[in-house]
């Protein structure tokens, strides 16, 4: 017996179908506001993610799926969306056709962290970028689509948390005068945070160990008049759109990419775990990985964290409309053309195996939880006919010609 490995799982109904709902909603979404789906590989080159998401984060330092191919080739399972989709937008001229530059994909991410629930070394993440509109209302769009999306999914008191971490001047200010801090305290600091502080000292604001007192006393952030302009603008719209969001200032996130605002999902309902999406504005990325300017916002959502939150909602009714038994032993093909034909009408039809018994397909009818039996016995056989069972109330069972029971059930569901 071989089992999954462990952070690996599969995901069985009815866990599958919530997934499933999950996505038709979120491309419903989609579709609404104008984006497109790009499906990108799995497996990348491993530089893609060292230079987007950042060498001295845990992403990259601690947590891919790395290793050298057959061919000598240094590559990675994807741990993140955000740069596959840039290097396609680079690599397929996508600013250049004129078309929309706003794109969603549904798939598996890899993060060799460490499994707990709502944690899993793959999981699914369904992200929007949208690429090449630097204006307030993009992040307004993107943010409240968001919130739409989580809203339609019914996932309840779902508010933003919004942080604008400026531009790369604002960046490199903040940059120095944080660099002084924590190099005046560095002996209070742990261990890696200490070995990143001259890499990369704005990576000790998201640790998890000295990242919330750094929060509270550490230098603050202060924002140029055109990024203080920007922000102020992203929330005025933000609130016409009736979103409700709270500005955190110690709002940091975990990858380099992130200039602007930046956004996260949070709820209490998770544990630990309780970031149910993340994002923001990358303007500078699809430049510093070859490509054109492109100022670009936006989010992922984990969609195992937000099947967690749902999974105890009632789920709509996916039983079979009508259940086919053969109660004879030469009824067999007529019930399965019968099968066939009340597909074809578009009724949701199921069976269990025309050979068996009448009592034990009419106990799988019941177990169905379908509406309708429709049951071939000798005498329908021979007058071609069906006889229609009610399996939700007592009545009287009809009786009637093969050829008119999609129509005769179709009736029978409206009333
Ligand atoms: P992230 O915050 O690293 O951002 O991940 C987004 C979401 O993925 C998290 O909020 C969480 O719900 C889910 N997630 C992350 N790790 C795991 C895990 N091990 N198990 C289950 N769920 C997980 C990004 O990935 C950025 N690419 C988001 C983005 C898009 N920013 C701009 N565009």
């Amino acid at each position: 017996m071989i089992n999954s490995l462990r952070g690996f799982r599969d995901l069985l109904p009815p866990e599958s179908d919530l997934f499933a709902r999950i996505e038709a909603a979120a491309r419903e979404v989609f579709g609404l506001y104008g984006y497109q789906e790009i499906r990108i590989p799995a497996l990348e080159k491993k530089e893609l993610f060292v230079k987007s998401t950042g060498d001295t984060t845990d992403i990259v330092e601690k947590e891919m799926y790395a290793f050298t191919d057959g061919g000598g080739r240094e590559v990675a399972m994807r741990p993140e969306g955000t740069p596959g989709i840039v290097r396609a937008y680079i690599e397929h001229n996508l600013g250049q056709t004129g078309r929309s530059g706003k794109y969603f994909y549904i798939g598996t991410m890899f993060r060799a962290e460490r499994p707990q629930a709502g944690r899993y070394r793959e999981f699914t993440q369904i992200g929007a970028e949208h690429i090449g509109n630097p204006s307030p209302a993009a992040d307004a769009e993107s943010i409240s689509m968001l919130i739409r999306l989580l809203e339609k999914l019914g996932v309840e008191g779902c508010s933003a948390e919004i942080n604008s971490l400026g531009c790369a001047e604002c960046r490199k200010a903040y940059r120095e005068i944080l660099l002084a801090f924590l190099r005046a305290r560095a002996e209070k600091l742990c261990e890696p945070c200490r070995g990143r502080i001259e890499r990369n000292p704005l990576r000790a604001l998201d640790c998890k160990i000295d990242g919330p007192a750094l929060a509270e006393a550490g230098p603050k952030r202060s924002l140029c008049p055109s990024c203080t302009e920007h922000f102020d603008r992203t929330q005025h719209l933000l609130a016409a759109a009736g979103v409700s969001y709270k500005v955190n200032p110690g709002l940091v996130r975990g990858l380099d990419y992130y200039t602007g605002t930046v956004f996260e999902v949070r709820t209490t309902a998770l544990g630990s775990q309780d970031a149910l999406c993340g994002g923001g504005r990358y303007d500078d990325l699809v430049k510093s990985m070859g490509g054109p300017v492109a100022p670009a916002i936006g989010w992922a959502i984990g969609e195992d964290r937000v099947a967690m939150l749902l999974k105890d909602k009632p789920a709509p009714d996916n039983a079979p409309r009508t259940f086919i038994v053969a109660a004879a032993k030469e009824a067999g093909d007529k019930a399965f053309a019968l099968l066939t034909s009340m597909r074809a009408a578009g009724i949701s039809s199921d069976f269990s195996n025309f050979e068996l018994s009448l009592k034990s397909q009419m106990r799988s009818a019941d177990k169905s939880g379908a509406a309708f039996a429709l049951i071939i016995g000798e005498d329908e056989l021979k007058a071609g006919t069906c006889a229609v069972k009610s399996l939700k109330e007592h009545g009287d069972q009809q009786t009637i010609p093969l050829p008119d029971a999609p129509s005769h059930i179709k009736q029978l569901l409206k009333g």
